[in-house]
């Protein structure tokens, strides 16, 4: 697991211990942080889709998480597929989709797939968990590769304001069942952000007042905008906008979540 100090400061990998509440934490994020819900994304990518008036019938969705966006996109009736490297993550994934949906466990850069796809996505802001360019234009190459002639390729990343000066303080939410803390730490290099999550999860049975704890550590890297779009034009992409968090508005320097629409040559 490159770029995270996770394993060796003695906390367990990014959402190993937490998948099961991820989609909870989703829906607060949506509230607090003005995360885009999934259903709003999902409309945006059809709308860019059917503009684009090239016909998308399959799917990849890279770091697919619990399969959040897989579900709303077989929804709108593609046939979509998903990878993500945390194996709690996928298993949430398999109980919402069943055996339907083909779910792969892999680590990008790497992209274990024969088929090739109309489109591939990853949003909810995944990349920034790539350690660094290289990684990322590794990634990209990947994506690349995978894409039918014309694909389209959208992600979404926190911008380097969003890391290094909105998320820079302690966030604590209290659903009831679920409370968590999340303390964000801005490195003085400017390169990443750390961000320790903490969360007490009462326990079902008869002991009242029993709690299950789980701390992990995700370390989110800044991704500046200029390094991103000479990424994707070095592996071949055309086409690159990048709009304000799935609006159709361009991204600005106010901007918190960047959504980047990529088409392959
Ligand atoms: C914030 S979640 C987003 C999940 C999903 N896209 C959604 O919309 O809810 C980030 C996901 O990226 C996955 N991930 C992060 N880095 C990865 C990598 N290098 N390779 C594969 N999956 C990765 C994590 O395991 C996690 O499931």
């Amino acid at each position: 697991m490159k770029g995270q100090p996770c394993l060796s400061a003695g906390y367990p990998e990014p959402y190993a211990a937490t998948a099961d509440t991820y989609d909870r934490l989703a829906e607060w994020a949506i509230e607090k942080w003005g995360e885009s819900p999934r259903p709003h994304m999902a409309a945006f990518l059809r709308r860019l889709w059917s503009d684009r008036g090239r016909p998308v019938g399959e799917v990849l969705e890279i770091c697919c998480g619990t399969g959040l966006m897989l579900e709303q996109l077989a929804a709108l009736g593609y046939s979509v597929t998903g990878l993500d490297r945390s194996e709690t993550m996928l298993q949430e994934a398999r109980n919402r989709l069943g055996d339907r949906v083909p779910l792969i466990r892999a680590e990008l850069p790497e992209i274990p797939v024969r088929q090739e796809f109309d489109a591939v996505v990853c949003p909810a802001a995944a990349l920034n968990y790539m350690p660094d360019l290289d990684s990322l234009l590794k990634t990209f190459h990947a994506v690349a590769l995978t894409l039918r002639d014309g694909g389209s390729f959208v992600f979404d990343i926190l911008s380097r304001r969003r890391l290094e000066n909105d998320f820079a303080q302690i966030w604590a939410g209290d659903l009831g069942d679920l409370a968590f803390i999340w303390k964000f730490e801005h490195d003085r290099s400017g390169a990443f952000s750390d961000l320790t999550y903490t969360q007490f999860l009462r326990t079902e049975g008869p002991a009242k007042d029993s709690y299950t704890a789980a701390r992990e550590l995700h370390r989110l890297y800044v991704l500046d905008r200029d390094a991103v779009r000479e990424a994707a034009v070095e592996a071949g992409f055309t086409d690159i906008a990048v709009f304000d968090n799935y609006s159709s508005e361009p991204a600005g320097d106010s901007t918190h979540y960047e959504t980047w629409t990529l088409t392959r040559a």
